[in-house]
């Protein structure tokens, strides 16, 4: 399958994936085949080419600890690493995934051994409501992996775009300087 996708042509199954405007069209295609790695893990999966990765996440590889914030690429509730960098899961289309490294928050621990921020957040109590966390650490596990051991500024920086409405704000800070220094 080159590129992690292949075309299965007007015959192909549609099922849960979202018809767009152009799904009708004579000649074009409704579905493919997409080779995923999500955690480390290869998965296929038939759908539009315009699904939303949070969506193949979420319904068909039932990880559902990304979450649906805005839907439009504002909030970052639905963040996951795509290739090491963190992306909005409701904004990108399966057709740009395709074979690529995907890290849900699913996968940032080892086995039953949580990643340090994990731990940082437990012991800071950084999550109210939580709705916003799995993004939260994505970004910052993402932070950490390039900057082991960052400025409180540049952990703001880096968390810019995760919104907190519970306002957990300073204890998430608190949290991944934490984790940098574990
Ligand atoms: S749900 Fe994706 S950025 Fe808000
Ligand atoms: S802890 Fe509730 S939205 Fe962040």
């Amino acid at each position: 399958m080159g590129q992690g996708r292949e075309i299965l042509g007007s015959e192909g199954r549609l099922g849960y994936a979202p018809r767009d405007a152009f799904a009708e069209e004579r000649g074009k295609p409704v579905a493919e085949r997409f080779r995923l790695i999500v955690n480390g893990t290869e998965s296929e999966l038939e759908a539009s080419p315009d699904t939303p990765l949070l969506y193949a996440l979420r319904n068909d590889l039932r990880l559902i600890g990304t979450r649906f914030g805005c839907g439009s690429g504002q909030c970052g509730a639905c963040f996951v690493l795509i290739d090491g960098d963190p992306a909005p899961a409701c904004d990108t289309p399966l057709w740009a995934v395709a074979g690529k490294r995907i890290t849900t928050v699913e996968g940032l621990s080892k086995g039953r051994e949580l990643h340090p921020l994990q731990h940082a957040f437990l012991a800071e109590q950084a999550a109210q409501c939580g709705y916003c966390t799995s993004g939260i650490l994505i970004s910052a596990a993402a932070l950490l992996a390039k900057n082991p051991m960052p400025t409180e500024r540049e952990v703001r920086e880096a968390l810019d775009r995760n919104l907190c409405r519970c306002g957990s704000h300073n204890r998430v800070v608190r949290a991944v300087l934490r984790a940098a220094q574990e």
